[in-house]
């Protein structure tokens, strides 16, 4: 099939997400401008610069109560945020955290998950989470279009690795297990990998 997103896809439910999959979450932390932590899952999320490194995500549409959901808002007023990995054992919390809740709900509180301090930046961490990144505000990009929707960049400015999720050094997806977005209300998460050297590519 073909279609023009402005003619609409004609199948019963809308294909357009399950055709980038999987996608990363970023599970994404702030703090408003009283101090009161927020935390949301951003699927629309990656890395998006090595060195130094850099990360991005994307809201789309309005908050419940209207204007831009609380990440942003709360990215652009302190200019800080944690890039949190969502994992398999995690997958409830994260869900849940992205319920509509009112403005100011603390949603570690709210989802019964406990925060670890960041060292760099204000919002705190989800402790459970193997990898988070501390991440100051770049960049925030109003697309043309469309209302409330912004992309934000952030410069890492420092990474933790829980130990029990270095094996050899190296950081061991299959015992993490990140969790994926896919299309409609699917997820996935990473339980198998596979090397593919690639010729004339140095290890990194
Ligand atoms: C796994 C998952 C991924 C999501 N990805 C996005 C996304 O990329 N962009 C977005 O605007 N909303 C996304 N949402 C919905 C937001 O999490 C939801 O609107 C949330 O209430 C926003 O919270 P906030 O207002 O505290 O930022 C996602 C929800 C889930 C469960």
């Amino acid at each position: 099939m073909f279609y023009k997103p402005e003619d609409g896809h004609g199948l019963p439910r809308n294909p357009l997400v399950s055709c980038v999959v999987p996608r990363p979450i970023g599970w994404i932390s702030t703090l408003d401008v009283d101090g009161k932590p927020n935390l949301a899952p951003y699927s629309m999320f990656n890395l998006v610069r090595y060195d130094p490194p850099a990360v991005m995500f994307s809201a789309n549409g309005a908050h419940r109560d209207g204007g831009l959901k609380d990440t942003v808002v709360n990215a652009r007023a302190t200019g800080e945020f944690v890039y949190n990995m969502a994992t398999w054992e995690l997958r409830d919390q994260c869900n849940d955290s992205s319920t509509f809740f009112d403005r100011g709900v603390n949603e570690f509180d709210a989802t019964g998950l406990a925060t670890l301090p960041s060292r760099m930046v204000k919002p705190p961490r989800v402790e459970r989470s193997p990898v988070q990144f501390e991440c100051r505000v770049s960049f925030i990009i109003n697309l043309p279009g469309a209302e409330n929707n912004s992309i934000v960049f952030g410069d890492v400015v420092g990474i933790h690795i829980a130990d029990w999720a270095l094996k050899d050094g190296l950081v061991d997806i299959e015992s993490i297990r990140p969790l994926a977005r896919m299309g409609y209300l699917d997820f996935t998460s990473v339980d198998n990998v596979f090397p593919m050297p690639q010729v004339g590519v140095a290890k990194t």
